[in-house]
């Protein structure tokens, strides 16, 4: 008999230990205690809050990744920059320390480029040890001029988590030709067929519009954006141009503050979004979209031995169920885990346009297999995927 009752005692003591356990680890999570990474779901800051950065790019730095990304708010409202670019720093990826807003959007000069209501997308930022600031470029489309603007606009600081101060906004390679100008570029563009393009989809081939010569004057148009630092200290300036018909790639100047006037056109009339670039044993590896909005399209993925050009299209790189939707996500960076060879998080996400604030963040690890790049879906992971 006090067998039995020592038997029952000691299983109510597990049965309970057990009950406590599950819930301080739910309790841990919701402040948010993370030892994984749930791709899709929402993902609580330090102070219990959903992350809040989307379209977002990291920057790494002595121990310490930031995390800079749009600050969306609650409904469709959400989709135009109400609040400015948020940031958040984390030691081991998975918690996020709230840091507050990097660059607020302004708020009592409606005619600012950066007044509340103008369109902030894709905010990336890298450190400049020449000058020794740190530099945000991100897509701008003014106020109400609802996605024709196609500006980079450019913000720096002295301290990583800001506040940045807006500089200016600028079209890239204004009165310059890329390294790749066919002569139809430097011949007057079709005025005719220009003339009768009002946004959607181009009417022709953008060469045969020549749609390149058309903005040479006022520089290249810049929608979804990255920017990549190479490993000689140059960065570049990779974006959907010429009516999102052809991404241009532009050397940054020594201070990471303009274009040098270096650039190429590559992906020519692929229409591509949402670029992203990571090196890996001396390749570049591009990860992007198609274009369809705010709805999810299957990710394209390319290799090159330059970044300037040369790359060889490898298809989607997102394998099984929902692969062809990007998991339902779009790319946004490329992160490269820090002391970890070869370790490469794909960061996507997965849009909320009705409700912009509920747009979750799709992190998966990159696979490198045959000559390709691999993105398959999973519930739940750790950097432990990397050490196999
Ligand atoms: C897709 C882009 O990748 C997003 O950044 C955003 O610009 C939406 N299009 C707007 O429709």
């Amino acid at each position: 008999m006090k067998t039995i009752i020592r038997l029952l005692a000691g299983s109510f003591i597990i049965l309970l230990s057990l009950i406590i356990f599950t819930s301080c680890a739910r309790n841990s999570q919701s402040s948010g205690k993370y030892n994984s990474f749930h791709p899709g779901e929402i993902w609580l800051d330090n102070n219990g809050v959903a992350i809040n950065a989307h379209g977002g790019g990291i920057l790494y730095e002595n121990g310490i990744y930031y995390w800079f990304g749009e600050h969306k708010i609650a409904g469709k409202a959400g989709n135009v920059a109400q609040v400015g670019v948020h940031c958040y720093s984390s030691r081991d990826l998975y918690n996020w320390q709230d840091e507050g807003i990097a660059l607020a959007v302004v708020e009592d000069d409606s005619t600012h480029e950066i007044a509340k209501g103008c369109i902030l997308e894709r905010p990336k930022v890298i450190y400049n040890a020449k000058t020794g600031k740190y530099v945000m470029w991100f897509h701008l489309e003014l106020k109400g001029s609802v996605y024709k603007s196609a500006r980079c606009g450019i913000a720096v600081s002295d301290k990583v988590t800001g506040p940045y101060t807006y500089i200016h906004s600028i079209r890239p390679n204004r009165e310059a030709w890329p390294v790749n100008v066919l002569d139809i570029h430097k011949k007057p563009y079709n005025t005719d067929a220009n003339a009768a393009f009002t946004g959607g989809s181009l009417p022709g081939h953008p060469d045969t519009l020549n749609i390149l010569g058309r903005d040479f004057a006022a520089g290249q148009m810049s929608r979804d954006m990255t920017l990549f630092v190479d490993d000689d200290g140059t960065a570049y300036h990779i974006c959907a141009s010429e009516e999102n018909s052809t991404l241009h790639t532009s050397a940054l100047t020594d201070d990471y503050l303009a274009t040098a006037g270096k650039f190429s056109r590559v992906f020519v009339n692929r229409f591509m979004e949402a670029p992203a670039i990571c090196k890996y044993n001396n390749k570049y590896y591009f990860i992007g979209s198609g274009c369809t909005g705010w709805l999810p399209n299957a990710a394209r993925s390319a290799v090159a031995d330059s970044i300037m050009g040369g790359w060889q299209e490898l298809g989607n790189p997102c394998v099984g169920p929902d692969s062809a939707l990007t998991f339902h996500s779009q790319s946004t960076f490329i992160l490269p885990v820090a002391g970890k060879e070869g370790a490469f998080i794909f960061m996507a996400d997965r849009w909320n346009p009705e409700n912009a604030i509920d747009g979750r963040y799709v992190w998966l690890p990159l696979e490198f297999k045959d000559g390709r790049i691999i993105v398959q879906w999973r519930d739940e992971w750790d950097l432990s995927v990397f050490d196999k």
